[in-house]
This record gives structure tokens, sequence and C-alpha cells, in this order.
């Protein structure tokens, strides 16, 4: 039995996971679906932001569909019981170091971009971001209360070899099937762990990858490359913080944030995390108009890279494909149609 667990979470997380999960009863009816509280929700109800049972759940699952966490309501709670470090939890459990953040610009959408036309066109960057280390889970970090009376908040940013060398590894293996290159992007130039990431990058280059072409970028340059000539990318390798950030630009380069999904993988053989970057959007949230195509997208990614169903994933890419080029649109890509029109229109597809 393939089971494919469901953490709808808060704001639009369950909006968009509805319709994932429509299309994956329709595309893969064999696939067994379960689902729990995650996020605000699960600390409503059950007084933490994921639970232990929810945590072994994911961990016993073939792959798990999230969407998103988060939003104003929590935002007075303890940081430990917010639903964001719920999902840093879930990560960590996971093991999921290697983040996969596709940002491909589909045909029909080159417009759509704040970009002109020509400099998206063809854009296909795989950012790898790394998900279980650096500055989310470094320790110390706090706020504290100086003799003088005024606050300190610090937060340390922290790699070792291996964290490094092992995410750098998958990027390595993925530009190998795709046009063979890879950016790594760092601040090697006043950070001593960005210094670390470079030397550690070039010797496994070096070591085992010297086929690939390989470029180091300081991250600031890197996300100005990116919004001047985005399609200079293959595979982007970055640090958790860095990948964050410049994820959420390369997603508008494709027309929307709402068009980004992603893939948090492990060792081989553990199951893999997918999620829309996008968070839970509270300013839309209950409406019905948040774009369902990264959450969609983030399914074909548990399709691809978990659930060992090639075909199926290669025709919901087609469907998404198709669905745009007769014109489907949410709110976000300048169109009218709400969540379940976009989810009908890719069954259509289908
Ligand atoms: P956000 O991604 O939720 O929203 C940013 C903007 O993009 C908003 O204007 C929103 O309406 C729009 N947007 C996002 N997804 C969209 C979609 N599918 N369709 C149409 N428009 C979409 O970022 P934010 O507002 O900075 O964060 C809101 C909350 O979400 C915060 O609590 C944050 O921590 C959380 N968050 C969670 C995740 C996650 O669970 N993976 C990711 C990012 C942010
Ligand atoms: C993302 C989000 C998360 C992150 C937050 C919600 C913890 O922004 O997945 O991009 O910063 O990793
Ligand atoms: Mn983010």
């Amino acid at each position: 039995m393939t089971t494919l667990l469901l953490l709808p979470g808060d704001g639009i997380g369950p909006e968009v996971t509805a319709q994932a999960a429509r299309i994956a009863k329709a595309l893969t009816p064999d696939i067994t679906l379960d689902e729990r509280d995650f996020g605000g929700i699960s600390f409503d109800r059950h007084g933490a932001p994921i639970t232990d049972e929810a945590v072994a759940a994911a961990i016993a699952a073939d792959a798990v569909l999230m969407g998103a966490v988060g939003g104003p309501k929590w935002a007075g709670v303890a940081r430990q019981s917010r639903p964001e470090a719920g999902l840093l939890r879930l990560r960590k459990e996971m093991q999921v170091f290697a983040n996969l953040r596709p940002a491909l610009c589909f045909d029909a959408l080159a417009d759509a971009s704040s970009l002109k036309r020509e400099l998206v066109a063809g854009l296909d960057i795989m950012i790898v971001r790394e998900l279980t280390g650096g500055v989310y889970f470094g320790e110390p970090r706090g706020i504290e209360t100086l003799p003088d009376g005024q606050r300190r908040g610090f937060d340390t940013q922290v790699y070792t070899t291996s964290e490094i060398e092992r995410v750098s590894r998958v990027a390595f293996e993925l530009a190998r099937g795709r046009r063979n290159k890879v950016h790594s992007a760092e601040k090697s130039n006043v950070m001593e762990s960005g210094l670390l990431w470079r030397e550690v990058v070039t010797d496994l280059h070096k070591r085992e990858y010297a086929d690939v072409q390989l470029e180091h970028i300081l991250a600031d340059n890197a996300a100005m490359q990116l919004v001047r000539a985005p399609t200079q990318f293959d595979v982007l390798l970055t640090d958790n913080l860095f990948g964050d950030i410049l994820s959420d630009a390369a997603a508008q380069l494709t027309g929307s944030l709402g068009m980004l999904p992603s893939a948090a993988l492990g060792e081989a053989g553990r199951p893999g995390l997918y999620e829309p970057i996008h968070g839970s959007a509270p300013d839309i949230a209950g409406q019905g108009v948040a774009n369902p195509l990264a959450a969609i997208l983030s399914f074909e990614m548990a399709l691809r890279w978990s659930l060992n169903r090639p075909a199926e994933a290669d025709r919901l890419y087609r469907a998404v494909e198709t669905a745009l080029a007769n014109g489907a649109r949410t709110r976000d890509l300048g169109g009218q149609l709400s969540t379940v029109e976009m989810g009908d229109a890719v069954l259509a597809a289908l």
C-alpha cells in the first residue's frame, strides 16, 4: 500500500491542498490519502504545531504533501509553539536536507512574469536549498537583556562539512541530468560558514564532479543576476536562508509565487516532503481565489521523486501545461478563475 500523508495546514493551505487531493484521487486512485492537523490548527486543537503522532505518520508515509502554515492569529504565540516551528521540526525529523525548488516558466505564462517575456521565456532553474541546517537551526539563539537594559537578539549561522557535501552532491547529480551547470551561492566574502561552503563545494567538485561546470557566486550578486538574466542559471545551490529568499524571487519570474512547488528530499528510501513554496497568504485566505498550481505541481513532484510514478507525473505536468495554454488563470496570474475552477481546468485537461 502506498500512502500520501496530507498536511493541509492554515490559511490557503487547505484550499490548495484540496485541489491536489482531487487530482490524486482521479489520477492515482490506488494511493491511500491520509491526513493530519498541522500548523496553527494543530496548535489550537492539540497545543502543539505538530504532534508526535503526526511526525511519526509523516516518517511512516511514502510521501508527505503539505499546504502552508502560519498566520496573524498565531503571531503572539511563543516561538517554539508557532506554526513555523512545527514546519522546521517536521523537516528536521524527516531529515529532508535537500530542497528542490524548480522555477520553470510555462510558455503560456511568459507574459505574466514581472520581467519582459524575452528574459523569462524558456526559464528552467532548479534551486537546491539546504533545508535542515544553517541559521534556521544554529545554536545559540535567543533574545537576552544586557546589563545596560538593552536587548540583544542573536542567531547562529553554522554548517559542517558533511552538511554542505551531501546537499552539494544532490545539486551536482541533478545538473548532470540537466544542462550540467551549478552556481553555488554564498557570502564567502564576509562569512566563515560561507568560506567553508565554498571550500567544500570546490573540493567535492574536483574529486567527483569535474565534468560539471561549476561557478561560485556571491549571494547578493545571485539575487541581481536572477532578475537581470535569469536563464543563465541551471542549478542554483545555496544554503537555507539564501535559498528561502532567492526562491521567492525566482518564483515571481515564473508569473506568481502561487506557481512554485518544491520537493524536500533526504537519503534514498526515506519519504520526501512536498510543499508549495508560498505561505498561508492570510490576505486572500478564505476567499477561494488562491492559485492551487504550486500545490498540484508539488504532488507532481511527489509522483516523480517519492512515489515512483513518472508516467503519471508526466501526464499531470502536461495537463497543467494544457490548462494554462487554454487560458486558465487565477487572479494572481491576471485571470478570474477560483481555486476550485483552476482544479477543474487541470482535471479536464487530464
Ligand atoms: P505568503 O507566501 O503567504 O504570501 C505572499 C503574497 O503572495 C501574498 O500577497 C499572497 O496573497 C500571495 N500568494 C501566496 N501564495 C499564493 C497563491 N497560491 N495564490 C495566489 N497568491 C498567493 O507570504 P507571507 O504573507 O509573507 O506569509 C504569510 C504566512 O505564511 C506567515 O505566517 C509565514 O510564516 C507563512 N509561510 C509559510 C510557508 C509554508 O508553510 N511553507 C511558506 C512561506 C510563508
Ligand atoms: C518556506 C517558508 C519557511 C522557511 C517558513 C514558513 C518556516 O518561508 O518554506 O519558504 O523559511 O523555510
Ligand atoms: Mn519562504
